[in-house]
């Protein structure tokens, strides 16, 4: 089995339920839209950070070009919106290279389902976010990547647990912000 099917098998019911805990925000709306951004950002800032002090880089040269942090802080700043300074009740720590490699799978991940909920967004709403560029063939790449990264079952379980764990953090905030 590939990696990557190990990753997705093993967080299939977490992404059941971020999925779940997003598709109830109303993206045509300012305020819900913001909602949404808010909660995306309360998880995505903290994961991201972690990732770039872990040494992401090391694991995929392109990292620089896939970081969207500063598309996120963008679209909130253009929504006259704040930057989430709510803590994740359990910051993630991550470290060595399945931990990195699975909460990577998680963030780039997002992106495929980011495409389809960005068609919800109306013209004129700042969506830096949802439809930050992706060269072809990125997520094609990443997946070869876990192949060689995630080569011991030590390095899988690492993984999956990162996975999970970011999947979760996620699933928090869209609870959280939904609820306003
Ligand atoms: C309403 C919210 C969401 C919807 C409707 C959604 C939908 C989707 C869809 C349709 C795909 C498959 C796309 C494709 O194969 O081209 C996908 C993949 C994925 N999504 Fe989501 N998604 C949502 C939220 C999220 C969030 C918040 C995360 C993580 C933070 C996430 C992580 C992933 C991952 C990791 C994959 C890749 C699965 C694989 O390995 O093939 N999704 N999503």
């Amino acid at each position: 089995m590939s990696a990557h099917s190990a990753l997705r098998d093993a967080t299939a019911s977490s992404h059941e339920r971020v999925d779940a805990a997003f598709s109830s925000y109303d993206l045509g709306d300012a305020a819900g839209y913001a909602a949404f951004l808010q909660a995306h950002a309360e998880a995505f800032l903290p994961i991201e950070a972690a990732l770039d002090a872990a040494g992401v880089e090391r694991l995929i040269d392109d990292w620089p070009s896939r970081r969207r942090s500063g598309a996120i802080r963008q679209d909130l700043a253009q929504l006259g919106e704040a930057v989430p300074n709510t803590p994740s009740p359990t910051p993630m720590a991550i470290a060595g290279d399945g931990q990195i490699a699975g909460a990577l799978y998680v963030l780039e991940g997002s992106r495929l389902g980011g495409r389809f909920l960005a068609r919800r967004v109306p013209d004129g709403f700042p969506r830096a976010y949802l439809d930050a560029d992706q060269a072809p063939g990125n997520w094609r790449k990443l997946l070869d990547r876990l192949d060689l990264i995630l080569y011991d079952a030590e390095a899988m379980k690492s993984a999956i647990g990162a996975a999970q764990e970011a999947f979760a953090a996620f699933e928090r905030s869209g609870e959280r912000w939904l609820k306003g």
